[in-house]
């Protein structure tokens, strides 16, 4: 972990956006190999002993990026939410999770002061822990639910910048919505309708200590 911890911090530093590109890339390459005995998982996390459906843990905090574990109980998701413009990569280290994407149609540095954003359905990927990382961009897959699908839980590794809480200019700190779909939209159809809102009615998560390296 400590290459990754590293190498996010290099890739997204504000003293250094040279060469962003092919430290992205290393990046992703290091995320590649993160296993969860590197991070420490208690296994004991994925079962059903907790209330919340979703245990946080804090890796790292750092002025221009975040690196957290999410740990998700069979069943459990972290349902559709933005990430405004920001990069991530999204690393399973247990179990098998469903990411169903959607990316901007628009300028992403409009929709950020906007209520209702329209955005692409992407194909839903099944990843698991031989699956390469997925990564999100200020448009491409910037919108995502993360559903548990396997029986034993599951596990991941989310590397974000700039972390949520930094100041966005003319808009204060960066926020985190929740999309939620506009009722009697056209049935499948690829560009989907959202309204969004700072809280969540039915999600809400614990914490846990990191215990890795
Ligand atoms: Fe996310």
């Amino acid at each position: 972990m400590e290459a990754v911890r590293r190498q996010a911090v290099l890739t997204f530093s504000r003293k250094n956006r040279a060469r962003f590109e092919e430290n992205f890339n290393i990046l992703v390459s290091a995320m590649s190999k993160i296993t969860k005995e590197e991070v420490g998982l208690d296994d004991s996390l994925t079962k059903d002993t907790r209330s919340a459906p979703v245990t946080y843990v804090n890796i790292l905090q750092h002025e221009d990026v975040t690196i957290s574990m999410f740990v998700l109980r069979h069943k459990s998701s972290l349902p559709l939410h933005d990430h405004p413009l920001m990069h991530g990569v999204i690393k399973v280290v247990s179990g098998i999770l469903e990411i169903q994407n959607y990316s901007f149609v628009e300028d992403p540095s409009d929709i950020v002061r906007h209520r209702i954003v329209c955005a692409r359905k992407e194909i839903p990927k099944t990843v698991g822990v031989n699956d390469s990382p997925v990564i999100l961009t200020p448009t491409n897959g910037n919108i995502h639910e993360i559903t548990c699908t396997g029986h034993d839980g599951a596990a991941f590794v989310d590397v974000l910048a700039p972390p949520y809480g930094s100041v966005l200019p003319n808009l204060g700190p960066r926020p985190c919505f929740y999309y939620f779909e506009v009722p009697d939209q056209p049935a499948h159809s690829e560009i989907v309708k959202f309204v969004k809102s700072q809280n969540h009615p039915e999600f809400w998560t614990d914490d846990a200590p990191y215990l890795g390296r």
